[in-house]
């Protein structure tokens, strides 16, 4: 229901035309023949799944991928018939439910080979899996150099077709490339098992975006693109694609300004003392949204300018110093995250704030805080998110 309310002053744009130009981007810059599985779980990494998997697929994407089956429910609750990879593992009270949607296991265990053979073959159905490979990151997978008997396994079965062979690297975005072209060296070991043996597997895929972006010997049929597709690099250190720029920024409102005197001190514990007369914004967004829970670290901007952040965040508030952009008023327009004018606060950057990644930093801002959809040439739907 549509609230009577004017609605929250935080909230995180979704800029559709920079998704669909990301897209367009990627898609010159690869290889023709190259085939794009766009990774949408987590809400597409908070981005909203529907409309990122709706506008992968509009600009060449074949594949979607999710973690589980709700995600995957969802989407084809929104009309979408594309092919979806469920990335894990199965557990067998699910294996009806994924054939109920067509949906394609990853699979790693020979009692859910067997058991999706047996689900598969009683509808009279041939359906495709893809065999996850240990290569070295030891997640999910078969271990690459026992691979054989689990090929065994699913070409012995009439109502399998292994249609893909998977993998996924834990270090393709460091600038040492060592471990991953071991993991591509395991990889590949099973890939000449299974042309020797003239088995022929459509789908082979192992890169993720760093995988994608520097390892072009390492592309196969497909690649899985997840924090590309957004315009945030997977690192610091990977190769750039000219053009490609961040699709999600995270906004608020001034609610109210303070005038400090010398010694005064601001929120929680007292982190923070004013060492002259200082003029301070507060902005209504906090680590309740998902904004890290930093100290006297960090910024905002208002006016196109830099306002560093004092004290210690609140639960839904956070300070922000203007005693140098004077013009800032309550209910000014301030960004937490994204661009403004010419100032831009980085994914990266929030990441080195809380110590972590910018994967993390994605997906942690909660879904009270509205996505707001800015609209894209070419697109005519309306999306919204399903967790709201
Ligand atoms: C199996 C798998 N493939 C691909 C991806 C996409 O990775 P990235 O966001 O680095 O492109 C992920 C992300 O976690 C994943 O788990």
């Amino acid at each position: 229901m549509q609230a009577l309310f004017p609605p929250r002053p935080a909230w995180i744009e979704i800029d559709l035309q920079r998704l669909k130009s990301n897209f367009e981007i990627i898609r010159h810059d690869k290889p023709k023949n190259l085939r794009i599985l766009s990774i949408v779980k987590d809400e597409a990494y908070g981005h909203g799944a529907e409309a990122v998997a709706k506008i992968a697929l509009q600009t060449g994407a074949c594949f979607l991928g999710v973690s589980d089956l709700d995600e995957a429910f969802a989407l084809r609750d929104c009309g979408i018939t594309a092919p979806i990879l469920l990335l894990y593992e199965r557990h067998e009270a699910e294996l009806p439910w994924c054939l109920s949607k067509n949906l394609t296991c990853c699979v790693g265990d020979i009692h859910i080979i067997n058991k999706l053979a047996r689900l598969a073959a009683a509808e009279d159905r041939r359906v495709p899996v893809h065999l996850k490979i240990n290569t070295g990151m030891n997640r999910y997978g078969v271990p690459w150099d026992k691979a054989d008997t689990f090929i065994d396994s699913i070409l012995s079965q009439p109502s399998l077709m292994l249609e893909g062979l998977i993998s996924h690297f834990s270090m393709s975005d460091e600038k040492d490339k060592t471990f991953a072209n071991l993991q591509l060296d395991h990889f590949n070991h099973v890939n000449k098992m299974l042309e020797t043996r003239g088995v022929h597997v459509p789908l082979r895929h192992i890169c993720n975006s760093g995988g994608f972006l520097d390892l072009p010997h390492a592309h196969f049929d497909m690649v899985r693109l997840g924090i590309l597709q957004f315009g945030v690099y997977p690192s610091q250190v990977c190769r750039r694609i000219p053009g490609i720029e961040p699709v999600m920024t995270v906004k608020t409102r001034v609610a109210a300004i303070q005038n400090l005197k010398p010694g005064d001190k601001v929120s929680y514990g007292m982190r923070y003392e004013a060492p002259s007369p200082r003029r301070i914004a507060v902005l209504p967004i906090g680590y309740g949204d998902g904004f890290p829970r930093v100290r006297n670290t960090g910024a905002a901007l208002i006016h196109g300018k830099r306002a560093p952040l004092i004290g210690s965040v609140a639960m839904d508030a956070l300070m922000v110093d203007v005693t140098d952009i004077p013009e800032t008023q309550v209910y000014n327009e301030a960004v937490i995250m994204g661009k403004q004018g010419d100032e831009e606060i980085t994914v990266h950057e929030v990441a080195k704030w809380k110590n972590s990644v910018s994967y993390d930093i994605l997906v942690s801002w909660k879904f009270c805080l509205p996505r707001v959809y800015l609209p894209a040439t070419g697109v005519n739907e309306n999306f919204s998110i399903r967790r709201e």
